[in-house]
């Protein structure tokens, strides 16, 4: 069976930096960890941009998941490759962070609508949450719901599971 990663991009049905997006996390964290999927989520300009790392079946279940979740809207997929089968989220579940797509160089706010990203913006994109994990790892996310710098991932999951949302 092979692996496979993805990245899209959607429009969450509420604002930027709000407490709904622990109850996806907590959720995505409990459920990918089970079928074996890593990634990052990143929240910026009003956009939710996820990377999926796993198994092609697993990877399946969650999208399944994650286009069922009326939290968000207008998703669409950015890339969509085979992938090697080492993770390169270094055990992330579901990393989680804001930032401005500014330190990408990539505009992902125009006027009323939604620019494009084509596949070598994705691939830069793409890259970035692979950087910002191993980032995490080492010097902490720049969100209070993002992992900290040392923290595992069991005492990252206590933490946004003690958090009120
Ligand atoms: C932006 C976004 C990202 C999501 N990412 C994941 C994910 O990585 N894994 C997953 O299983 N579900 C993901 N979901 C789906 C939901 O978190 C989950 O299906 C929902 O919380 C329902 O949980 P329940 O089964 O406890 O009702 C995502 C949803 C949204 C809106």
């Amino acid at each position: 069976m092979g692996y496979r990663k993805i990245l899209y991009r959607s429009i969450p049905l509420y604002e930027d930096y709000h407490p709904s997006d622990l109850g996806i996390l907590r959720a995505s964290m409990q459920f990918n960890k089970r079928v074996g999927v890593t990634g990052y989520l990143w929240r910026a300009n009003g956009q939710f941009v996820q990377t999926l790392h796993g198994k092609v079946d697993a990877i399946n279940r969650v999208l399944e998941r994650i286009v069922a979740d009326k939290r968000h809207s207008q998703i669409e997929i950015l890339l969509d490759d085979d992938a090697p089968q080492t993770s390169p989220f270094r055990g992330f579940s579901m990393g989680y962070d804001h930032f401005f797509p500014a330190r990408l160089g990539i505009d992902f706010i125009e006027e009323n609508h939604l620019p494009r990203v084509n596949r070598a913006q994705a691939e830069i994109v793409f890259d970035a949450l692979v950087r910002l994990a191993s980032e995490a790892l080492e010097k902490g996310g720049g969100f209070v719901y993002s992992r900290q710098a040392g923290e595992s991932e069991a005492d990252y999951e206590r933490r946004l599971t003690a958090a009120r949302s």
